[in-house]
């Protein structure tokens, strides 16, 4: 799979780390350019690129790794989301700027996320825990919970299947409603250190 991402930070860094060893491609994209990436794409290796925020987002699958303020303005330097896998891995901090339209309280992070993005297939994924808790990408590494939400099964499982691929484990939530409230920054799941073991069989 191809994978974009609009923010080449830690957690587009971390990600890119577990998936590039298993053979996906990684386009990373930020607000100074491509040429701005050139040591991160060399240090990265094969498989890694750097494009406008534009060219990440027509990757198979493109994940949202900025910081919340900096949210509504990637969202919107792609023209259009219509059917594209978005995995939102912001978390919206307490005391940031409000993002509009929909930035209300009732509303999930993620909900806003989708509401910003129209058209997008929004999964709520990676979000949940430090990204120093999974920054082991060794074979040995531990098989930590990641929490995925979204509203459409199709979009939900090849992320379900990457977090899978990377070593981690995988558990969907449900919706962006009720398992994005759970999972986001202040819902009883989030900051949570879990890992699966052996499952028990009879
Ligand atoms: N770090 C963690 O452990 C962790 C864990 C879970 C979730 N999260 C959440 O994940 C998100 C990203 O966190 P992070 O730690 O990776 O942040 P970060 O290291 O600060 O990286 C943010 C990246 O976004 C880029 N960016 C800013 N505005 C942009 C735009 N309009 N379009 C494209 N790229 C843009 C920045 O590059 P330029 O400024 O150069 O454009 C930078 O590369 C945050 O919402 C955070 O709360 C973080």
């Amino acid at each position: 799979m191809k994978i974009g991402f609009l923010g080449a930070g830690q957690v587009a860094q971390t990600i890119a780390r577990h998936v590039l060893p298993l053979g996906h491609e990684v386009v990373l994209s930020n607000t100074r350019g491509p040429q701005s990436l050139q040591v991160l794409v060399k240090e990265l290796g094969a498989g890694t690129s750097a494009g406008t925020p534009q060219q990440a987002a027509e990757q198979d699958i493109v994940v949202l790794a900025v910081m919340w303020p900096a949210v509504q303005a990637a969202l919107s330097s792609v023209p259009d989301w219509s059917g594209r896998i978005l995995v939102d891995a912001t978390n919206r901090l307490p005391r940031s700027n409000t993002l509009s339209p929909g930035d209300l309280p009732e509303r999930t992070s993620s909900e806003i996320v989708a509401d910003l993005a129209p058209g997008a297939r929004v999964v709520k994924a990676f979000n949940s825990v430090p990204m120093a808790w999974i920054a082991d990408t060794s074979s040995s590494k531990p098989n930590t919970v990641l929490f995925v939400s979204g509203d459409d099964q199709h979009a939900k499982q090849p992320v379900l299947d990457l977090v899978q691929e990377s070593g981690l484990c995988g558990i969907d939530l449900g919706s962006l409603r009720t398992g994005g409230g759970l999972q986001q920054l202040g819902g009883p799941l989030a900051g949570i250190r879990l890992t699966a073991g052996e499952r028990f069989t009879s």
